[in-house]
């Protein structure tokens, strides 16, 4: 039998108080709709519509590709006017899902239970039994404990009111009937909606099978209507990952203060210290060392090498057995061999670094090519920047540059070249000599220090 996945995510979300609409608010740094979308697709449905419509253009720019089928949906009359805009698009002879695109956290296995709970002719309602039911439908039942209906809150009675099994709204049925029921619907309730949720006792009336199967946790159908719920489901997430990243074997010495926003693959033996946050696509090799603090944006790392604490890396490959940080920023384009070294306060952008080389302190170095075996020495600057264009400073093999210098480029130091200290270099230095550029030294013998005149 053929699913059709039916997500709605038309409503407002009025509580976030933002401008960019609830489904579009950022879980792992991905929209929420986007996060129930992904889990649809794991169930490989025939078909995924999503119904939309407030910040309907939002909607369409930021996810507009993804494969589904978009159902417009210009005034949201209610959860079951929703369900009807999409099902004109799906055969009788197939079940229908119903999702909510504010309710990211569902799982995949949770999702399937309840299909073939479903099976082909019956109605299966994810229901879940809550300490606080305040706000939710209410799962009605019949003295010999068949669900009879759902009773939502604004028109539930005292009585009801104190029934705790509530609807999460996620429901499987056939969609023949689905249709059927849809059509009947009325807006005679408090709040003058269609209520999807009306569907129930129809099936009930009608001799249809309903089944209430529950979820696994409240976390998992938890909807997102406020910042509040928005974090929580953050934390969620985040130790959900965590959690398979240390099944994968990954060393995570606090897996609650670790953010992963993006994808991240680890070798084995690698560890990660507390309060990394990885976004991105992120590639660990072998026994990588993370140390705390650090910032780990579209990167690849290499075996055997340790970050140390504080670092920021972003769009950069490290090498093999590299050593970076304390307090080292790699930016776009940086190029590390192996045995690379990238000390405290050391800035790099778009350059490529042969292995072995060092700039151990306080540097920045920027459009530059480095040989293998070059030292750096602390203080040392490339100064690509004209003011109006960038240019490239290359270094050869073996070079060593002394401290404080500054590499006014173009400029090319030549292999095994030693530059002294305090030199700035604007024309090419020859290899295998040293080349120098500050005043000579002199000594003023029988200068004196100015002295203050004393008061007596
Ligand atoms: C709904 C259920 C309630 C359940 C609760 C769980 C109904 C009538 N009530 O109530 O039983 O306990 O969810 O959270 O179904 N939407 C549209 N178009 C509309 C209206 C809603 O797309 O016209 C979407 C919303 O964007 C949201 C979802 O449907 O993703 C649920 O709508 P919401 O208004 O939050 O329903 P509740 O009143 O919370
Ligand atoms: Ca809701």
């Amino acid at each position: 039998m053929p699913l059709h996945i039916i997500v709605l995510a038309a409503g407002q979300g009025t509580r976030m108080r933002s401008a960019l609409p609830k489904v579009l608010q950022p879980l792992g740094d991905r929209p929420l709709l986007t996060h129930v979308v992904e889990t649809a697709q794991r169930l490989d449905p025939e078909r995924i519509h999503v119904v939309y419509g407030h910040g309907a253009e939002q909607v369409q720019s930021a996810l507009g590709y993804l494969d589904v089928n978009w159902v417009h949906q210009a005034e949201q009359l209610g959860t079951g006017h929703a369900v009807a805009q999409a099902i004109h698009d799906v055969p009788d002879g197939a079940r229908v899902l119903v999702l909510y695109g504010d309710v990211p956290l569902i799982r995949a296995e949770t999702l399937e239970n309840l299909v073939e709970a479903a099976g082909g002719d019956s109605l299966a309602l994810l229901t879940v039994v809550l300490d606080d039911p305040t706000g939710y439908g209410r799962i009605v039942r019949d003295d010999s404990n068949r669900v009879i209906g759902i009773v939502e809150h604004k028109d539930a009675d005292g009585d009801q009111r104190h029934i705790r099994e509530v609807n999460t709204g996620l429901l499987c049925g056939p969609a023949g009937r689905l249709r059927d029921w849809l059509v009947r619907l009325d807006n005679d309730n408090a709040q003058g909606e269609y209520y999807l949720t009306d569907i129930v006792a129809l099936a009930a009336e009608d001799g249809v099978r309903v089944v209430a199967g529950q979820a696994g946790s409240a976390a998992e159908v938890q909807g997102i209507n406020d910042k509040r719920e928005l974090a929580a489901a953050e934390r969620v997430l985040q130790r959900r990952q965590a959690d398979e990243l240390m099944a994968a074997g990954l060393t995570l010495r606090d897996p609650a203060r670790f953010d992963l926003r993006g994808t991240l693959t680890a070798g084995p033996d690698c560890v990660i210290d507390v309060n990394a946050v990885i976004e991105g696509e992120v590639a660990l090799g072998a026994g990588v060392h993370v140390g705390p603090n650090c910032v780990l944006r579209q990167c690849r790392i290499g075996d055997g090498t340790q970050i140390h604490a504080h670092t920021v890396i972003e769009h950069a490959r490290v090498g093999d057995r590299c050593q970076i940080g304390p307090f080292a920023r790699l930016r776009p384009d940086t190029e590390l061999g192996e045995r690379a070294k990238v000390g405290n306060f050391v800035e790099t952008k778009n350059i490529k670094v042969g292995a072995g080389s060092k700039m151990p302190h306080l540097s920045y170095v920027g459009d530059a090519e480095l040989g293998a075996d070059v030292n750096v020495g602390a203080g040392v600057i490339t100064c690509n920047y004209d003011g109006a264009a960038k240019h490239k400073t290359v270094i050869g093999d073996g070079a060593f540059i002394g401290s404080d210098c500054q590499l006014v480029a173009p400029v090319e130091v030549a292999a095994g070249a030693t530059i002294g200290a305090g030199s700035t270099i604007t024309k090419d230095a020859p290899a295998g000599k040293l080349t120098v550029s500050r005043a000579r030294q002199v000594t003023v013998e029988g200068w004196q220090r100015p002295r203050k005149d004393r008061k007596t």
